[in-house]
């Protein structure tokens, strides 16, 4: 038997469209799952279509998660494509640089929105049909600033901080009910969200230095662990915070 095997199993994915999240959907494709994008891109029925190769089955559902109730409509469509749900995970999240005593409130709450509010009401309305089944996997995007309060993000830090809290409160009540609530904190990833530190040399370089693996990440490093956390495999793991960092939290 292949404890890893997600064949038959149904999951959405947030913000799947491009980085992180793309990566992520087709790491739980390559392992059998049939997987809807739920993403604010237009373009998203699209480029699931154009994911769906080599028996990989691919749904796009476009929605924009800092609007609730489009939110709702959206979590609807893609269940109903899929026919059920077994997996979610809340990729979708966004990052606002700045001096805290210079960002406008307003990008706060829309970044507080979208990398907490969403994940709360998905992860809502993916536990009641996963508890009426007794069955589900939820994975959230947390961050290494789950752990640290990094430098001019603080919005994100807070946010980050939030997923890591509300992993380990959602697990308290439903591990219970057979829904195993996990996250992944990826370390310092080359992906667009990145680029401004990516072409700052210097802070480039003082990040690299401390990275035990040498490297930054790539999105493919993160499919193996959210197989994991997706199928049999991590069964009695609940309430984990993953980090994916090639050891930079350890040191
Ligand atoms: N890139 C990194 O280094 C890194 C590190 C740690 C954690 N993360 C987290 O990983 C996740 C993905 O990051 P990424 O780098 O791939 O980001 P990205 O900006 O490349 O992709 C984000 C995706 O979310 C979608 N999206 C944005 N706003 C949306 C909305 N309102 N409704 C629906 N979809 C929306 C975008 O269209 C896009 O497809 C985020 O939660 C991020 O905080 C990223």
């Amino acid at each position: 038997m292949n404890m890893f095997d997600l064949s038959g199993k149904k999951a959405i994915v947030t913000g799947a469209c491009q980085g992180l999240g793309k990566s992520i959907a087709e790491g739980l494709a390559e392992a059998g799952a049939k997987v809807c994008i739920m993403d604010l891109n237009s373009e998203c029925e699209k480029i699931a279509k154009d994911m769906s190769k080599d028996g990989k089955e691919f749904s796009g559902v476009v929605v924009n998660l800092l609007d609730r109730e489009d939110l709702v409509k959206g979590f609807n469509d893609a269940v109903s494509k899929l026919g059920g749900l077994d997996i979610l995970v809340n990729n979708a999240g966004m990052q606002v640089r700045g001096n805290a005593e210079e960002i406008e409130l307003s990008r706060w709450d829309k970044l507080i929105e979208l990398n907490v509010t969403s994940v709360f009401e998905m992860s809502q309305l993916a536990a009641r049909h996963m508890i009426s089944k007794g069955y589900g996997k939820i994975i959230n995007v947390a961050s290494m600033l789950s752990f640290f309060g990094g430098y001019v993000c603080s919005p994100y830090a807070a946010s980050k901080g939030a997923v890591a809290q509300l992993t380990k409160a959602f697990s308290n009540e439903w591990a219970g009910k057979g829904i195993n609530v996990n996250a992944i904190a990826p370390g310092y990833m080359d992906t667009p969200l990145n680029t401004a530190i990516i072409n700052d040399p210097e802070r480039n370089h003082e990040i690299t230095l401390r990275i035990p693996a040498h490297r930054w990440g790539t999105p493919d490093d993160l499919k193996g662990t959210v197989v994991f956390l997706a199928s049999k495999a991590s069964d009695y793991v609940s309430g984990a915070i993953i980090p994916i960092d090639g050891g930079y939290l350890g040191r």
